[in-house]
């Protein structure tokens, strides 16, 4: 069993969305700066405490679905939420979390109405095009980085809600996309 309780199961075969997983809400959460950088050597380049905040508050409870470079970039399995893993290797194990072998695949074991993509790049790309929500937190500065979120098409989402806010270095914008 996981944190949540909710029985883990190692792998999934769904091919396709079912209706299930077509009735949630898929919603992408992720911080990128001016240029949709997200990250550099696999690690995340900036230390925002109120995004970290807003993510545990969004996340907990629900399921998260990440690529299996942004599991080994977390220090552990992230607490109070269903950690889904997604990797081609099909001997990956580890303890509390579930391993999927496609984004599809996981969004049908996510069992939940509101299940999170949490990344990495790889993952948003091929996520955004199933995703009804998208959560940005967006840096208004440049940084150095070799992974990118995907460009959000403004003729297929619409900015729902935008909050601008001030950090010492850097001002930044919680911004909510819903799928139009
Ligand atoms: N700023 C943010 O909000 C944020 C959020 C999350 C992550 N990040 C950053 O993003 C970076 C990691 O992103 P990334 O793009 O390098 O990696 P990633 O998307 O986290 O993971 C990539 C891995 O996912 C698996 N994968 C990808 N497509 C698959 C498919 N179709 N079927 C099965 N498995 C598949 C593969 O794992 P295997 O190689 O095991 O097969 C692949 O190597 C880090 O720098 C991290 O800090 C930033």
């Amino acid at each position: 069993m996981n944190p949540e309780g909710m029985k883990d199961i190692k792998t999934a075969d769904a091919s396709r969305l079912s209706k299930s997983s077509k009735d949630s809400k898929v919603t992408l959460i992720a911080a990128i700066d001016q240029n949709r950088v997200l990250g550099k050597n696999n690690e995340l380049i900036w230390h925002l405490p109120e995004d970290l905040k807003r993510f545990k508050r969004l996340t907990t409870g629900h399921a998260i679905i990440m690529g299996r470079k942004t599991f080994e970039s977390l220090p552990k399995v992230l607490p109070n939420r269903h950690n889904i893993v997604v990797t081609r290797n099909r001997n990956f194990i580890k303890e509390g979390i579930t391993v999927c072998h496609s984004v599809k695949d996981a969004l049908e074991c996510a069992g939940d109405k509101q299940p999170f993509v949490i990344g990495g790049g790889q993952i948003y790309k091929q996520a955004i095009g199933l995703a009804d929500v998208i959560e940005l937190t967006k840096i208004h500065s440049k940084f150095e980085g070799d992974v990118f979120f995907p460009k959000i098409n403004l003729k297929e989402w619409i900015i729902e809600k935008e909050e601008r806010m001030v950090h010492t270095d850097f001002e930044y914008s919680f911004i909510t996309y819903t799928k139009k």
